[in-house]
């Protein structure tokens, strides 16, 4: 005997980050039901600093699909970006070498974006669920779970979408005998802050250095967002303002570039590493975004992945509510790990380019700055890395 409450939907989406939220607009777009449930609340996820940097494809589909003008009107629209290396800048032109440009506007507005839009639309979005349980992914899945008021649910629906996150519930519930995890573990980790400061530079810069990489990034015209490699047991504790700078000074400066300084409001260690899980589906479980893979921050990829899976997957779930044909959906998979592994290419490139590993002898340092120097003297080198950061074709 249970007295849950029954919900009945087509699509149960397990996440409330911006690809779960992301697919149930589009559903609801196409006149498909979803019901999505998020462990976090709303306030935690929109208080999380996560990174900024939006594909043209991704800002595309935000625009195109009624979301947001926002990024628009407060993103920063960015034509290039800087590798900065032996104490010289080097310009990496996005416009002028493939047409295309990025979107600096953080992650967090998008979640609020399209939580917004959803609540006006109606959609059935509930947050700070507890207990959750997945059932009968073979069949027709139910998920039970504890509404924040303490009433307890189940959701019948035809598909089930881990939208989960990296620390995925959902990726659980596959037997280990049908999937497989692809792990890359890297000896460093970013130390990020927040500082209230002017910007140092008009777009981003990327900077090598003996001692280590850095990123200068942005987010308003007072309060910017940096990094700096570090070792993954830091303590942040131990890092007051002086030390912060004094190490970005060390990285980037140089040559007459100085950064603008000032103090340091937010400061975390960000861990990273790549990971894969094969294939994207289990019986009627498909997961999508960091649930099945995660990227290291170098390539701004996370997000951009995460929406170019959710845009796989409405194809196939809306061709499949449409004709009654589930081939588009049966392809998901290998339509969203083309990308994946293009993707992780890259972020492990960009990565093992740009940071110096501890101890690294002279010949893997001289070697670094060949691979470095091969790059920004190659039109080829250069091409490949503006199609790959402002994101591949093939969504537009
Ligand atoms: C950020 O602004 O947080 C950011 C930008 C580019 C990256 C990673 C993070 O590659």
């Amino acid at each position: 005997m249970s007295n849950r409450h029954i919900i009945t939907t087509q699509v149960a989406i397990m996440g409330a980050g911006p690809a779960g939220l992301m697919l149930s607009h589009l559903l609801a777009q196409a006149g498909i039901d979803s019901t999505v449930i998020e462990i976090r609340s709303h306030k935690d996820i929109a208080e999380t600093v996560r990174a900024g940097i939006l594909e043209h494809g991704t800002v595309n589909l935000l625009v195109d699909s009624g979301v947001s003008d926002r990024v628009l009107r407060d993103g920063d629209r960015h034509d290039g970006i800087e590798l900065r290396f032996n104490g010289e800048s080097h310009r990496v032109d996005f416009k002028e070498l493939v047409g295309e440009s990025v979107w600096l506007y953080p992650q967090t507005d998008v979640f609020l974006d399209l939580a917004a839009r959803r609540s006006a639309d109606g959609g059935d979005v509930r947050y700070s669920v507890t207990n959750t349980t997945i059932h009968d992914l073979e069949g027709k899945p139910k998920v039970w779970f504890t509404d924040a008021d303490g009433v307890e649910y189940e959701i019948q629906a035809e598909y089930l979408v881990g939208a989960d996150g990296s620390r995925s519930h959902c990726r659980f519930e596959i037997p280990e005998a049908d999937r497989k995890w692809h792990f890359h573990e890297y000896p460093f980790a970013w130390f990020g802050i927040l500082a209230q400061a002017a910007r140092s530079a008009e777009e981003l810069i990327y900077a090598n250095s003996d001692k280590g990489f850095a990123l200068i990034s942005q987010r308003t015209e007072t309060v910017q967002r940096m990094y700096f490699q570090c070792d993954p047991k830091e303590n942040v504790a131990e890092w007051d303002d002086d030390r912060i700078w004094a190490e970005f000074r060390r990285r980037v400066n140089g040559n007459g570039f100085e950064l603008n300084e000032g103090p340091v409001i937010e400061k975390m260690v960000l861990p990273f590493r790549s990971f894969v899980h094969t294939p994207m589906r289990y019986g009627n479980l498909f997961l999508v975004g960091d649930a099945a893979h995660t990227v290291p921050p170098t390539g701004a990829k996370g997000l951009n992945l995460a929406i170019h899976d959710v845009r796989m997957l409405f194809e196939g779930l809306e061709s499949y509510y449409r004709s009654g044909s589930s081939d588009l959906l049966g392809a998901y998979s290998a339509r969203a790990l083309d990308r994946v592994w293009k993707a992780q290419q890259f972020s492990y490139w960009m990565t093992t380019m740009l940071h110096t590993p501890e101890g690294a002898n002279d010949f893997s340092r001289a070697r670094q700055l060949g691979e470095l120097n091969s790059v920004v003297s190659s039109r080829h080198g250069l091409a490949y890395l503006a199609e790959a950061y402002t994101g591949w074709p093939g969504i537009s």
